[in-house]
């Protein structure tokens, strides 16, 4: 088993170099389905859920070439299987993107259903009603969502959302791009990687209107062609980035970046006494004095991510005074609670509300990564932790951070992967 191991108490200085947006690029993938001829994308994240994408794609014919670290081209045209592989669908989220696409492509996709972190139910009922409302029949069986269209092309339809669902946008979307006519997609999500799958689609040949706003329409055209386009910067790794400083203290450049995205973290981190100075493509965050207390809800953009919720909370251990966090998004996103408390922190849970009172310090202990942010949130709650902290499952965390322990270590962090033979770490913890 893979681990970290934090010692902590090191201020960060430097500078960290803020890779491709996940959420984007599990999509943008995907995409590539629809389109007619090569497609090269650029500032690809290097984290396991982008590997299982090109995977798939691969494993249903498409070509994918490795260009460099950061860029592939995939050529779709010769793709014919429209079966999606159950082993590799079920380890993310994201493969519910191959059902908007091979829809849209073929007229008919069967996918298993979708894994990605236990954060509470995650149903997909807004996707399936979106599919539907385009003409598809869509059946739920054996772990599989099988979709087709009877006459083999979509039909432009209206969808409103019941509520704003990041995935369902992106899917019907990717489905209405080649439909006949128009679609119009009420109460759509606006978060930036929304808008980055719509210019992507829009520049190898589709037409999309309002993306970043709560009506998105997509008039279907014929068909895509090839073409170049870069993945914008992951949102959620700048502002975990820039919780690592508000909790460990220093200053860190973190490049790369679209500080319009981060206005929400941003405004909440000056609020919590820690200086956020944006740049062109950068913030600089600066953190010496105490953390000052605050309180969070998230909700969707451009409201606080509940992707910065666990990390935000690994901060606000640390503050002077009471912080009160509302989850408005997932029904179960305090797994984690227990974990922090391993290391000193109080926390009191009610539902979707979390009373975080502030310590003055964390202890080191052997903590579990129980999903991708909770991770990154023990993560965090190490380098400002007197002593060691051992994190264990951090698969979870290499979902979705690209080089996390080495762009940790570079701006001074005492952080470091071990490997420990399975017995080993089958042993009861003690701690
Ligand atoms: N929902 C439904 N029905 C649906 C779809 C969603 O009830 O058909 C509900 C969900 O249960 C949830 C809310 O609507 O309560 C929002 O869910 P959404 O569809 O927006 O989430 P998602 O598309 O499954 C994506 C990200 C998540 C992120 C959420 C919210 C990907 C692959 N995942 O999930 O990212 O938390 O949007 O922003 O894009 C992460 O990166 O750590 C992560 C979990």
């Amino acid at each position: 088993m893979t681990k970290y191991l934090i010692k902590g108490g090191n201020r960060l200085h430097g500078t960290i170099e803020i890779s491709g947006a996940k959420n984007a690029a599990v999509a943008i993938l995907p995409a590539a389905l629809l389109v007619d001829g090569i497609c090269r994308i650029e500032n690809i994240p290097q984290i396991s859920d982008v590997t299982l994408i090109l995977q798939i794609l691969q494993e249903l014919g498409a070509e994918v070439r490795t260009i460099s670290r950061t860029t592939v081209e995939v050529d779709c045209t010769r793709v014919r299987n429209r079966q999606v592989p159950y082993e590799l669908a079920r380890k993310i989220r994201a493969s519910y993107y191959l059902v908007g696409a091979l829809l849209g492509r073929f007229g008919w996709a069967e996918v298993p259903l979708p894994g990605g972190c236990d954060l509470g139910g995650r149903p997909i009922d807004q996707h399936i009603k979106g599919f539907v409302a385009m003409g598809a029949e869509v059946d739920v069986r054996n772990g599989l969502i099988c979709a087709k269209v009877p006459g083999g092309r979509l039909q432009g339809g209206q969808v409103y959302l019941d509520m704003v669902s990041v995935g369902a946008t992106m899917n019907i979307m990717l489905a209405a791009v080649l439909a006949e006519g128009l679609t119009v997609i009420e109460n759509a999500a606006k978060e930036p990687h929304i808008v980055d799958l719509a210019n992507f689609l829009n520049s190898m040949g589709a037409d999309i209107m309002g993306a970043g706003t709560d009506v998105i329409k997509v008039r279907g055209v014929e068909r895509l062609r090839g073409g170049s386009y870069s993945i914008i910067p992951d949102q959620i790794e700048a502002g975990t980035y820039m919780a690592a400083v508000a909790a460990a203290g220093g200053e860190v450049l973190i490049q790369n970046v679209i500080p319009k995205h981060l206005d929400c973290i941003t405004a909440k981190l000056l609020e919590m006494g820690v200086d956020v100075e944006e740049r062109d493509d950068a913030v600089m965050v600066r953190r010496n004095g105490p953390i000052s207390r605050t309180n969070i809800k998230t909700m969707p953009y451009p409201g606080f991510p509940t992707d910065m919720q666990p990390q935000i909370a690994a901060v606000l251990c640390l503050a002077q005074g009471t912080s009160v966090v509302t989850e408005g998004v997932w029904d179960n996103r305090y797994r984690y609670v227990d974990e922090f408390r391993r290391m000193g922190a109080s926390i009191q849970v009610d539902g979707k509300v979390a009373v975080i009172e502030g310590v003055e310090t964390m202890t080191g202990a052997p903590v579990h990564a129980c999903d991708l942010r909770a991770g990154a949130a023990m993560v965090i709650a190490g380098l400002a932790a007197k002593g060691v902290t051992e994190i264990d499952s951090v698969h979870h965390i290499e979902r979705g951070y690209e080089c996390l322990v080495e762009k940790l270590a570079a701006v001074g962090a005492d952080i470091k992967v071990i490997e420990v033979p399975d017995e080993e770490a089958a042993k009861p913890q003690v701690g």
